[in-house]
């Protein structure tokens, strides 16, 4: 990964990089600093606690960042490419917090949600970023604002899965069974990937779908669950919401095939031997 961005924020002399700044290091955030630093890329990371939850990270590169509490907004470093990895609501905080960085900042990417596309009402249909999305969420409308005003790229993630949120877990818990609805799923080290993909090559304003491609049936996922690792469904679910088919095509066209974890079954496989391994240290 070339990440020529970084060369183009290079200021005259030796002085600093311009950094990457991972607005809510929760999951996703934390994978993506993983990633960054193993890049060499300077990154900075922010939480609304940092001295409780970025113990982990050395302290320069913690910020204090709260969307709820305007007086932190000024710790966000001008200059500086933006991931944004919580929802981008309320419209008005959003708003105004967009208006105060957004024209200092490099690049803003969003993670938003598959969860934005409006039900077709057949689980046939593929969706793709062209297709109605639901403008009373909340979280849509920071986005879209994002978007329209400050060229932010907005990343529609599907389920996120890895290390520690295993998709075999929430069949064992009954969180999900055997329906016929589809599902989207993503794993993390490649949104990692992908986000920074996106800082290098993708367009302003424009959104991205991110999933790994294969939307599956959860009938299907317990199906092979029950007969690779021996997973029972608690029960099988009792609702039919039909589910999406999200398209990645606009993704892989425009930043490339990123993926390491293209097919769920191997990497299920990879998270229940790593946990199994975990178990006997
Ligand atoms: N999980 C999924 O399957 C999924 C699917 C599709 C899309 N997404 C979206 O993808 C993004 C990343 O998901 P994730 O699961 O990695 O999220 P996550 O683990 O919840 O991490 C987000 C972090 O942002 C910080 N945060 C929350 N509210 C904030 C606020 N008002 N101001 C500042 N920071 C705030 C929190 O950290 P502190 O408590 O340390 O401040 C939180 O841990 C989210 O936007 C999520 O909605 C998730």
């Amino acid at each position: 990964m070339a990440l020529g961005f970084l060369d183009r924020t290079m200021p005259p002399g030796n002085g600093p990089l311009t950094s990457i700044v991972i607005l809510g290091a929760g999951y996703t955030g934390r994978h993506l600093l993983a990633l960054a630093t193993a890049k060499g890329l300077p990154v900075l990371a922010s939480s609304r606690s940092p001295h409780n939850h970025l113990l982990h990270i050395p302290a320069p590169q913690r910020i204090e960042f709260d969307l709820f509490r305007p007086v932190t907004w000024r710790n966000v470093p001008g200059g500086a490419q933006i991931i944004w990895c919580f929802p981008a609501a309320p419209l008005n905080l959003v708003a105004a917090f967009a208006e105060q960085i957004a024209p200092h900042a490099g690049r803003l990417i969003v993670l938003g949600s598959t969860s934005a596309y409006k039900p077709t009402g057949t689980s046939d249909t593929w969706l793709d970023e062209s297709s109605a999305i639901d403008q009373t969420l909340p979280r849509v409308q920071g986005e879209e604002h994002l978007r329209l005003n400050h060229r932010a790229i907005i990343l529609r993630v599907a389920g996120i899965y890895g290390p520690g949120r295993n998709v075999l877990d929430w069949i064992r818990r009954g969180r999900v069974g055997p329906s016929p609805r589809y599902v989207n799923l993503i794993h993390v080290e490649d949104l990692a990937g992908i986000c920074l993909l996106a800082l290098e090559r993708a367009r302003p304003g424009e959104v991205y779908n991110v999933s790994d491609r294969q939307p599956r049936q959860w009938s299907e996922i317990c199906e092979v669950a029950q007969r690779r690792w021996n997973v029972t469904p608690l029960e099988s679910e009792a609702h039919d919401r039909r589910g999406k088919r999200i398209s990645i095509a606009k993704l892989r066209t425009e930043l490339g095939d990123p993926f390491t974890h293209p097919d769920l079954y191997a990497a299920l496989d990879e998270l229940e031997s790593a946990e199994a391994q975990r178990a006997l240290e």
